[in-house]
């Protein structure tokens, strides 16, 4: 995946002119941060070098994947076609953007983002995207007044910056406002798939159907040290390479989300949780399945149109053997 060339531009030029040293040990302090999920009452972006190197190495990352999340949302839901956002903890508008390139339908986005020095390059780069773009400086933990719902609703590697008891109150919140569709993303470890599995029973206990990823709403079927997340793969600019002092050309960015609708939920047969295992004849799927289960299914080329589905199938797509599937 590409950033939107207004966006990969954008970037570039708020990158210009900015030591290039300055910025690759701001973007290595900021990934050494991310990595040990640091709370230390410190923000990641406290300084105009971190957000910066957020733009450089984190923003195409995050973006990657919140448009590969949305993917999933616009492949279940064909008929959502969302005019208003509310992108909460919006960084630099990064889902926002996402949520531009999605659904051309998107023309009014609020961004609530309580950092100034990240809302302020954000601020900078959103007039290149056609989109009503409102930001604000609320904190996310205040209950959010004066906010009314919007169709889709947006937490993009958000929680694991807040206490475990005001992710709960933001989730419900959340929900609240929503519309349409909300849909919340995390790094893909082991402690974000637990966050959100812990906002996924909440959102199901308020009467939230899920949409993605999973096709079922009964408890997830994975144990630890098992875990459900996926992979956006994304291409790296020469800025991006430089920051990050590497050479490969792109990166794959693990993330897990949930995404949950007040419609009755779209009926979704199994999904690929595993990147697919394939030989001449047969490939092995791994999939998450609508009767609340996980397992290896091994198709073989005797399946005609099933073999021909699952060798075309990715990790993280919808897998349908044409079998009806059960909610
Ligand atoms: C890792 S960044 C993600 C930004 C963007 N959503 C993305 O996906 O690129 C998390 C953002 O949430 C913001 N944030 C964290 N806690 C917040 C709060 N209590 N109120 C408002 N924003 C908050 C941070 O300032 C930061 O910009």
């Amino acid at each position: 995946m590409q950033l939107p060339p207004p966006l990969r531009a954008a970037i570039d030029r708020a990158l210009e002119g900015v030591s290039s040293a300055e910025l690759t040990s701001a973007a290595q302090k900021l990934s050494d941060r991310y990595r040990a999920e640091v709370r230390d009452g410190t923000p990641h972006l406290a300084n105009q070098h971190a957000a910066l190197a957020y733009l450089g190495t984190r923003l195409p990352a995050t973006y990657a994947a919140v448009r590969r999340s949305f993917e999933a949302v616009a492949a279940a839901c064909p008929g959502f076609a969302p005019t208003t956002v509310f992108d909460a903890g919006a960084g630099p508008g990064t889902a926002s953007w996402a949520a531009s390139d999605c659904w051309p339908t998107v023309s009014d986005a609020l961004l609530v983002e309580s950092n100034a020095t990240i809302r302020g390059l954000g601020e900078r780069l959103m007039p290149e995207v056609a989109l009503r773009a409102a930001w604000s400086r609320a904190d996310l933990t205040g209950g959010l007044p004066d906010i009314t719902k919007r169709d889709l609703v947006t937490l993009a590697y958000v929680l694991d910056e807040l206490s475990p008891a005001a992710r709960d109150t933001l989730v419900d919140r959340l929900w609240e406002l929503t519309a349409g569709v909300l849909v919340i993303v995390e790094p893909g470890t082991p402690a974000g798939w637990q966050r959100i599995l812990r906002a996924r029973a909440r959102l199901i206990e308020a009467g939230a159907a899920l949409v993605a990823p999973c096709p079922h709403a009964q408890t997830c079927p994975l144990v630890e040290p098992d875990w459900c997340h996926f992979a956006a793969r994304v291409a790296r600019s020469r800025t991006h390479r430089t920051l990050k002092q590497a050479d490969v050309p792109w990166e794959d960015e693990k993330f897990i989300y949930v995404a949950a609708t007040r419609e009755p939920a779209p009926a979704t047969a199994s999904r690929v949780i595993a990147p697919p295992h394939r030989n001449t004849g047969r490939v092995t799927l791994k999939l998450c399945q609508s009767d609340g289960t996980a397992q290896s299914r091994l198709v073989t080329r005797r399946e005609g149109d099933a073999f021909k589905q699952a060798r075309r199938s990715d990790w993280g797509d919808v897998f349908d053997s044409g079998e009806t599937p059960d909610r």
